[in-house]
């Protein structure tokens, strides 16, 4: 069966990805904040609703007027998209109990409960989905991430979903969480950001994709207001581009080793 490929929204990271995300794939969206995860995830969106494909958009950051107002300074209409009924954007916890599209509680089965009554009132057919972010899931219990992302893939895979779930990575307190998602996922995107010459600098690089000889390079991109994500240079290879600081990198091994040992 040839794979049917579902354009980013980004022709630079559609040739990256010999065409684009496999559809039925969950890609894990990666990187610490402000680095471009939820624009990304924005122009997937938008990309599908263009194509007539539908749309949902759960947010765990913002309201959902902020995920309206952020897509429209790039000119994606999602106001309109909403109100067409071909998005739905569900927001976590923004909301009076009894609002149809907001969860109830952080809670992984919330998420699929609440996701599987949008789809059905969708409608049939494939839909792209977007988490953002699903690290938000298990920020108070770091150990059960991978538990957490399995049933989440395992369950949401049947429903015809091509799927971009964001991940960070919050090393504020001896924790770090993020790891979990990337080895359930098909695909790891990962966004880095630097400051190179005292100006912030924005990178992408294709860690995974499964069944896909994807570009190995790491690209700057710059977002720009109007437009969106725009793909630069690929960059040449430094060590400080990718590398974390050494007391960030022990601390990530030691919570990982720490989250191996808990998982039951
Ligand atoms: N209209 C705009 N024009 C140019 N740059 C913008 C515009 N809107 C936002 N940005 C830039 O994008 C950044 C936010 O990117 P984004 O929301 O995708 O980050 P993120 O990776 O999702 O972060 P987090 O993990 O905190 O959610 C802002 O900090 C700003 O630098
Ligand atoms: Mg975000």
């Amino acid at each position: 069966m040839p794979i049917i490929r579902l354009s980013t929204g980004i022709k630079e990271i559609d040739k990256m990805l010999l065409g684009g995300i496999p559809r039925g794939f969950l890609v894990a969206v990666v990187g610490e904040p402000g680095c471009g995860k939820t624009i990304f995830c924005l122009h997937f969106i938008n990309a599908g609703l263009k194509r007539g494909e539908r749309g949902i958009f759960v947010t765990t950051e913002e309201s959902r007027d902020s995920i309206i107002r952020q897509a429209e300074q790039f000119n994606f209409n999602f106001l309109q998209a909403v109100k067409n009924g071909d998005l739905v954007i569900i927001d976590a916890l923004m909301r009076k109990r009894d609002d149809p599209f907001s969860l109830m509680s952080l809670d992984p089965e919330e998420l699929v409960r609440k996701v599987i009554e949008v789809k059905k009132k969708l409608g049939h057919g494939h839909v792209r989905l977007v988490i953002d972010s699903l690290s938000a899931f298990w920020l108070d219990k770091p150990a059960v991430a991978r538990k957490y992302s399995y049933f989440i893939k395992k369950v949401l895979t049947q429903w015809d979903f091509t799927i971009l779930a964001t991940s960070q990575y919050a090393i504020s307190t001896s924790e770090a969480f993020g790891f979990g998602i990337e080895h359930i996922a098909d695909g790891i995107i990962r966004f880095r950001k630097a400051v190179r010459s005292g100006m912030l600098k924005r990178y992408l690089l294709i860690e995974k994709m499964r069944q896909t000889p994807h570009d190995l390079k790491m690209y700057e991109i710059d977002i720009v207001n109007g437009v969106g994500i725009v793909v630069k240079r690929p960059t040449i290879y430094r060590k400080e581009d990718i590398a974390l600081p050494e007391h960030v990198k022990r601390r990530i091994i030691n919570a990982t080793k720490q989250k191996e040992q808990e998982i039951p």
